[in-house]
């Protein structure tokens, strides 16, 4: 079955409806196609990309120019969910104007119908609202903030102290109030962030941060590629990391023994044609 392209409105839909929200990460042509056709709703071009494709050690090292190629493969790949990128860090920071130029970027070069904006201080409500005012919608994103992991002490859980927890609340009104379509609010308790939810009208997408009207997962820790420890609120769905390994390892081992390429794998030639090599390393008589 064919499904629509997902809007706004379908997904503030889903939300009236108390239906759950699938949102997930891709960085490639060929896992936005497989998250399409496993009929996510949205697809987010994280920053996470990073880290999971790039190999660097934190997501504040990726560019906006690194961030448009991947984010044009994902936009090639899918086909109906929404597509949502990240602003990488450096790329808003400057002024209101240097934010709508990099979001301006990423609609027109490589197809977002969305962007994220990470935090919820002054200066971020005045990104959120110059980038919206723009025409671009915007998903922010709260609590653990892997851009700022620095300022907060790391990457660590926020709002469980007194102080953090009305803070996480504030900042989830303030960035409906700037003009955010929804919300990601990342390593909050859930008794924590079940307080504000009734409190918003946008939907709230969440990652280790309990229930919400969605949740999000970054796609190679999901599918178990991610080397190493993940995060607490990972949840591990399948093995395709040893999947992977193994079908490398399948290969060396018949190249290695000669049992590939088969006659199978390899083009068939006329006699005729045979002849004519061989005569061309003889040379001419
Ligand atoms: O970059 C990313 O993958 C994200 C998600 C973890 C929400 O921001």
């Amino acid at each position: 079955m064919t499904r629509s392209p997902i809007s706004i409105p379908h997904l503030t839909e889903l939300k009236a409806r108390g239906e759950r929200i699938v949102m997930v990460t891709a960085y490639d042509y060929p896992t936005a196609r497989i998250a399409d056709d496993a009929g996510v709703d949205m697809v987010l071009v994280g920053d996470s990309g990073a880290q999971v494709v790039l190999g660097h050690d934190s997501t504040v090292a990726v560019t906006t120019d690194e961030m448009l190629v991947l984010a044009g493969a994902v936009r090639r790949g899918v086909r109906t969910a929404f597509v949502v990128c990240d602003l990488p860090f450096g790329s808003t920071e400057v002024s209101d104007a240097q934010a709508v130029a990099t979001a301006v970027r990423f609609v027109k070069e490589a197809g977002a119908d969305a962007v994220k904006l990470e935090g919820a201080g002054s200066a971020r409500l005045s990104r959120i609202r110059a980038v919206v005012e723009a025409g671009i919608p915007v998903v922010a994103h709260i609590g653990l903030t892997p851009q700022t992991a620095t300022a907060l002490g790391g990457l660590r859980a926020q709002g469980r102290t007194a102080a953090t927890a009305a803070r996480i609340v504030d900042e989830a009104l303030a960035v409906q109030d700037a003009g955010a379509f929804a919300l990601v609010v990342e390593a909050v308790p859930a008794e924590v962030l079940a307080v504000v939810l009734p409190e918003l009208r946008i939907p709230v997408i969440g990652i280790g941060a309990g229930p919400a009207d969605g949740q999000v997962l970054v796609l190679h820790d999901l599918l178990g590629i991610t080397p190493g420890r993940t995060a607490k609120f990972v949840k591990r769905y399948a093995a395709v990391g040893e999947a992977m390994a193994a079908g490398v390892a399948a290969y060396a081992d018949e190249v290695r023994s000669g049992a590939f390429p088969a006659a199978a794998h390899t083009y068939a030639a006329s006699a005729e044609a045979v002849d004519a090599a061989r005569a061309a390393l003889e040379g001419p008589e």
